[in-house]
């Protein structure tokens, strides 16, 4: 089992490269299967759930070529199986982002329901309701979503809340329905736009992208593109806390500072000197962070990928804050691990008070899921002692090269494997 062994090394400084949005790459990555044509994609991370949505398409038939680096091309032409098998989606429950294009494209898709994880129940019940809207057959059978449709029709759906891949879903199916899909109260995170724009390169006609109403008229195919991924906002917050607790100076390049207004500012607030360009972005902190209150909310406000790692710089913060959750029904399984490091954090369903401590102590923590192990090694690098994150594949999941990442910057960070 690999795991991360930390040690705290002072203040971070240099240059970082951040890599395309792992969730702007997987529905990108599923797009493809709306055309016969390939989609070529740029900028796409190298991460676990890219190779696991590389599988998923694979086996459903399609060529995919890839460099391994940060390129992938992507046929679907030869699609001669419709269906998403458990033991993938359950390793990854944005599988469920093939239904959307399986079904508009080939008439048919049985998806495996994707099961709860970590941080919630994950339900689908938006995705499945709005392909019915769309005129699909759907049923639930010995745990797959089956879905039929001769040709799927445009309708006005109203999302009863906000959801990123449900929005997703629904807005690649409805650029092959026929008529009208008029989308309300539809996501607005950057990776939907990222998708729409590269839909709309692929021939589909989308008006409202990046609004909370998406319009879309369907069209009768489309087309294959070449499309850059836009650069990942979250990996890029996460640095910039991990600047924000050490102290330094880092630049980060590749980045896409219009996409994280909220945690700049965020982040000014905790003490720290951000300064921006189109593509990067330089933080300056010589201070101990001040506690800042957070609350979660769809984007453009306050990201829920963003709470944990703010939860760990609060946790070494002058002064005491509060964070309130209001996307995912558990995501303090943070909360416990970071105690046991020293921070001084009181969880009550959403809310969680924490208590500024001068210095958390290194130990072995377990990482959850995918953001609270991020939170658990940022707590690392300002801990006394040597700290161990064990379960890493989590981390591995929406993190390129992590260890090289913060280790060029000074970090001292090492991949470990006891068997
Ligand atoms: C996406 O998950 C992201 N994953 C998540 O990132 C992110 O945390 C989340 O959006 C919120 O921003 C990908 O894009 C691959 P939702 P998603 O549907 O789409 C409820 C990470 O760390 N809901 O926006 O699954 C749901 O339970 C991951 O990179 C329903 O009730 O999240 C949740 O409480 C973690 N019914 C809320 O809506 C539905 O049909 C928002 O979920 C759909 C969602």
């Amino acid at each position: 089992m690999e795991k991360l062994k930390i040690r705290a090394n002072g203040a971070l400084n240099g240059e970082i490269t951040i890599s395309g949005a792992k969730n702007a790459a997987l529905p990108l990555l599923c797009a493809s299967l709306l055309t016969s044509e390939t989609l070529h994609l740029t900028n796409v991370p190298m991460l676990r759930d890219v190779k696991t949505t590389q599988k998923l398409l694979q086996g459903m038939g399609a060529r995919v070529l890839t460099d391994n680096i940060h390129e992938f091309e992507i046929n679907c032409n030869s699609i001669n199986n419709t269906c998403a098998p458990y033991d993938l989606v359950k390793t990854m429950r944005a599988s469920i982002l093939v239904l959307g294009p399986t079904l508009a494209h080939f008439g048919e898709a049985q998806v495996s329901l994707p099961g709860g994880c970590a941080i919630g129940s994950r339900p689908v019940d938006q995705h499945l309701k709005g392909l019915e809207a769309m005129g699909a057959e759907i049923s639930i059978e010995h745990g797959y979503v089956k879905a039929r449709a001769q040709r799927l029709q445009g309708a006005h759906i109203v999302m009863d809340m906000v959801t990123v891949t449900g929005t997703e879903n629904l807005l690649m199916a409805a650029t092959l329905a026929s008529g009208t899909t008029v989308l309300e109260n539809a996501a607005m995170e950057p990776e939907v736009t990222d998708l729409a724009n590269c839909l709309v390169k692929m021939g589909a006609n989308i008006q409202g992208i990046g609004t909370p109403t998406l319009t879309i008229q369907g069209v009768e195919k489309l087309h294959g593109c070449t499309h850059s991924v836009v650069p990942d906002r979250i990996e890029a917050g996460t640095f910039l806390c991990a600047v924000a607790m050490a102290g330094g100076k880092v630049v980060l390049k590749n980045a896409a500072p219009k996409t994280m207004q909220t945690v700049l500012e965020k982040l000014t607030e905790a003490g720290a000197i951000i300064e921006t360009g189109e593509n990067w972005i330089s933080i300056d902190m010589q201070q101990r962070p001040k506690a800042i209150d957070i609350r979660t909310l769809p984007y453009p406000a306050f990201p829920t990928d963003m709470q944990a790692q703010f939860m760990a710089m609060n946790a070494i913060a002058t002064g005491s804050s509060k964070v309130v959750e209001t996307i995912f029904e558990n995501r303090f399984m943070h909360v416990p691990e970071l105690n046991r490091m020293g921070a001084r954090i009181s969880a009550e369903g959403n809310t969680a008070i924490i208590q500024g401590v001068e210095e958390l102590s290194g130990t072995t923590v377990m990482a959850t899921d995918l953001r609270a192990s991020a939170c658990l090694v940022l707590a690392g690098l300002v801990a006394s002692g040597e700290t161990i994150v064990e379960r890493i594949y989590h981390l591995d999941r929406g993190y390129e090269n992590i260890e090289q990442k913060l280790g060029n910057v000074g970090a001292i960070i090492e991949r470990i494997n006891d068997h």
